[in-house]
């Protein structure tokens, strides 16, 4: 038998427990606890109510819970670049462990703006987010001090963190890509490096000119540009690599985007990937994989490290008081199309 519904629902109107317990013919106590689950109500009396809330389309009021909580079933995350492919997979991993456990997850895109980033921060605080992950942009503002309520760094750790994190072995990624680049020949080689202000960035170029440095490679400083993590900063500076002399055989880009962009930049100098100049790149992401050639890449792995870092912050939301907690996950070389083993002629 369908149950007509009251047309005050249909018309938006805030329908209240009062009404839903008139409607059922209940108190109001025991629409509470069917509502909460905070006891256990005889089976016609929980079917009356839950006919009533469908009937008068009644939603319960997070707002006036969070208010009595001083908390709410909600997890913000803010992350630098919504337009980044690196990003997804993370907010993913987070979606994913938040959902399971009755949470519903907030995005804010700072756009790699500090001002817009605090502003998020400040936002969710006051929102009364259960915690808040984040993955920190360009010179972000946001330090230890004001970690009030739960908050886990992923990708990156802000400065002087003393929280919980969840990052990768970025150095050992970077020395990885290093020896893969000098185990096939290559000595000439040019770094598009991330933003030095970023400590993933610099623990990525620190592994890759180790492992250059046990190669025997040294690198004159005009062959190490540094840029954004983006395409247009992967292009300029392999614009610019390839116009020195010598020419790289090799370029490294310290992610995918600025790999696409260096790409681009080898297309445009007429030169062919990777029968003149090979490339590696750090994230391997699908993306990366559809590009001709595939390109070679050091994997971090983006949904853990959201899933791993939504735990964590579940953990301090349900009260756990530890020290911070440093978790990194693992990279690995994936071996794809775009470095050649370079052939070194014989001396004549
Ligand atoms: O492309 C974005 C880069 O910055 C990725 O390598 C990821 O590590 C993020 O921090």
């Amino acid at each position: 038998m369908s149950r007509k519904r009251d047309i005050s629902a249909e018309a938006g109107a805030r329908v209240t427990m009062h009404q839903i317990a008139k409607r059922a013919n209940v108190s109001l106590g025991t629409v509470s606890h069917v509502i909460n689950e905070t006891a256990t109500v005889r089976k016609e009396l929980k079917q009356r109510v839950v006919d009533a809330i469908e009937d008068l389309g009644y939603h319960p009021n997070q707002l006036s819970r969070g208010l009595r909580l001083n908390k709410t079933s909600l997890i913000g995350m803010i992350i630098p670049d919504i337009t980044n492919p690196f990003f997804p997979a993370v907010v993913r991993g987070v979606e994913d462990i938040a959902y399971k456990n009755s949470y519903r997850l907030m995005l804010c895109n700072a756009d790699n703006d500090p001002a817009k980033e605090a502003a998020y921060f400040n936002d969710l605080r006051s929102f009364l987010a259960a915690g808040i992950l984040i993955i920190p942009s360009l010179n972000s503002t946001i330090a230890w001090k004001h970690a009030m309520p739960p908050m886990v760094c992923v990708d990156r750790r802000l400065k002087g963190w003393k929280g919980d994190s969840v990052t990768v072995a970025n150095a050992d990624g970077g020395y990885l890509a290093g020896k893969h680049l000098t185990e096939m020949g290559h000595r000439q080689i040019g770094i598009i490096s991330g933003p030095s202000n970023l400590a993933n960035a610099g623990d990525r170029l620190a592994g890759f000119l180790k492992a250059l440095g046990e190669a025997g490679v040294s690198l004159s400083s005009e062959y190490v540009q540094e840029a954004q993590f983006d395409r247009a900063g992967g292009y300029s500076s392999a614009m610019r690599l390839l116009n020195l002399l010598p020419r790289p055989t090799a370029l490294f880009a310290a992610s995918d985007l600025m790999a696409i962009g260096a790409l681009s930049a080898i297309r445009a100098s007429k030169l062919r990937c990777p029968d003149e100049v090979s490339l590696i790149s750090f994230d391997a992401l699908d993306i990366t994989e559809l590009t001709d050639p595939a390109v070679t890449g050091i994997f971090q792995p983006g949904y853990q490290l959201g899933y791993t870092a939504g735990k964590l912050l579940l953990d301090r939301v349900d009260g756990l008081d530890l020290p911070g907690r440093d978790i990194v996950l693992k990279t690995e070389l994936k071996v794809r199309d775009s470095v050649s083993r370079l052939l070194v002629m014989a001396d004549k």
